[in-house]
């Protein structure tokens, strides 16, 4: 009976759901669930207006899809809705491309949570002279910067007037040690410049060459952040081709005593080199050419720190062997623009930046007498070991691929850096200290 039943009642439903039930072939479960599902579905679709709800929701959902790129490319500005407006200004677009390489240069397109973020420089060294005058001005680019110092030759005083900047972090950190940072560009400046420094520990000069600057590939490789190399116009040795062109190989005694700073920025170029051609790290190196300017230290035996400092002091100004090497000279802010450029650029160089200016010790002496104290007078020593006998840079690669070359004279430049050393050389002389 209840087979009979349940037989019935299936056929019962069959027929009501199957109009031409009469002529259907014998019973068969899959053809029946194929003929029996798609109605009803269409059915449940059909009532209480599904459909039309789905529609609907289909339509709101695509107008935002179609609509909200179309504005955010209309006006930028409403894309980082919690950036200040004072912390965006002095971004470029190169910044905003810079963004895209930052994560690995294989995203066309930046998240939209990442997109209102501001570029993040590391700076290596950024509490020494070339240090800190860049990083005042990827500051006033508006860029974030994270001074990386060990603070061997660099002064917390050089970096003062930015403590409080909310763009600005400082890290007491050996570069020799690993670090991990989320930055987007890495300038690798860390590294004690002057002889005196790097002659004091030959050993930890070229662990940080060596290491320090194989830490910092190892990290812009892992980020996929832009690293520039400040390499030395020392790299061509005590040179046999003048003026010195980027494609000379440089006269480098490899076992004297300046070979700890000589020998590790080559080798520091090589390590750049090999992570670029190896990694795939987008690599930047400049060749640096003696540099002056407000925030050298005191006494480190270079040349224009030393003149200016012994001729605030009414020393005589101190010329090694007869005075006839010569020597280029660069005020600071030409040198701080062209790393920018190098950094900012498609090639990775190695370019010379340098002012082709060329003077001996004696017209460099004659000068910081003219500016300082006429009756400045000289004093004669033996010459160093290894000092180069002429330096003066060749820029035309610079100039025609950077777009740069520098502005600022030695006579410009020189009264520029006075006032700073006077300051610092009368708080000596009153006990304060520096
Ligand atoms: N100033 C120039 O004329 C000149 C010329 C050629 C190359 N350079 C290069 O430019 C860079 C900056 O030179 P500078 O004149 O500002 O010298 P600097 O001595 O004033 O600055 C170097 C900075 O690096 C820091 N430092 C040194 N070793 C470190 C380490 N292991 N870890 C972390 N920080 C460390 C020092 O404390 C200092 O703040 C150097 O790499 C130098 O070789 C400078």
């Amino acid at each position: 009976m209840k087979q009979a039943y349940k037989q019935t009642s299936l056929n019962h439903r069959r027929d009501e759901e199957m109009p031409g039930a009469q002529t259907t072939p014998p019973y068969s479960p899959k053809t029946l669930k194929h003929h029996r599902s798609l109605p009803r579905s269409i059915n449940y679709l059909l009532k209480e207006q599904r459909l039309l709800f789905i529609l609907v929701g289909i339509f709101i959902g695509s107008t935002f899809f179609i609509v909200q790129p179309t504005l955010s490319r209309l006006s930028p500005s409403e894309s980082r809705p919690f950036v200040p407006k004072s912390f965006s200004t002095g971004l470029t677009l190169h910044d905003e491309v810079s963004r895209s390489y930052s994560l690995g240069g294989k995203l066309g397109r930046v998240p939209v949570a990442l997109s209102g973020r501001r570029l993040r420089i590391v700076v290596t060294g950024g509490a020494g002279f070339v240090g800190s005058h860049l990083v005042d001005k990827l500051i006033a680019r508006g860029n974030d910067v994270i001074v990386i110092d060990n603070f061997f030759t660099g002064r917390k005083e050089n970096l003062v007037h930015l403590f409080g900047n909310p763009r600005f972090e400082l890290i007491r950190h050996d570069a020799v040690e690993p670090i991990l940072l989320e930055v987007d560009q890495i300038y690798h400046l860390a590294c004690p410049a002057s002889p005196v420094h790097y002659k004091y520990n030959p050993i930890k000069t070229i662990k940080t060459n060596v290491m320090g600057t194989l830490n910092m590939l190892g990290l812009a490789k892992r980020i996929g952040a832009r690293f520039l190399l400040t390499s030395t116009s020392e790299v061509y040795g005590d040179p046999l081709e003048h003026p010195q062109k980027e494609t000379y190989w440089g006269n480098v005694n490899p076992i004297g005593e300046r070979s700890c700073y000589d020998e590790g920025k080559r080798t520091a170029e090589t390590l750049s080199m090999d992570y670029h051609r190896g990694a795939g790290v987008e690599v930047r190196i400049a060749r640096i050419f003696n540099t002056y300017g407000p925030r050298m230290c005191l006494d480190d035996g270079r040349v224009v720190s030393n003149f200016v400092a012994q001729a605030i002091r009414k020393q005589p100004m101190t010329v090694y062997g007869d005075g006839k090497q010569t020597r280029s000279f660069q005020y600071v802010s030409d040198l701080v623009d062209g790393l920018v450029a190098l950094m900012e650029g498609e090639h990775v160089g190695p370019f010379n930046l340098g002012n082709p200016g060329e003077f001996t010790m004696l017209e460099l002496a004659q000068v910081v007498k003219e500016t300082i104290d006429p009756s400045a007078t000289i004093e004669y020593k033996p010459n160093t070991a290894d000092d180069p006998h002429m330096r003066k840079p060749d820029i035309s690669k610079a100039k025609e691929l950077l777009n740069w070359q520098p502005k600022v004279s030695l006579r410009e430049g020189l009264p520029l850096m006075v006032n700073d050393f006077r300051n610092r050389i009368l708080n000596e002389d009153e006990g304060k200290g520096i």
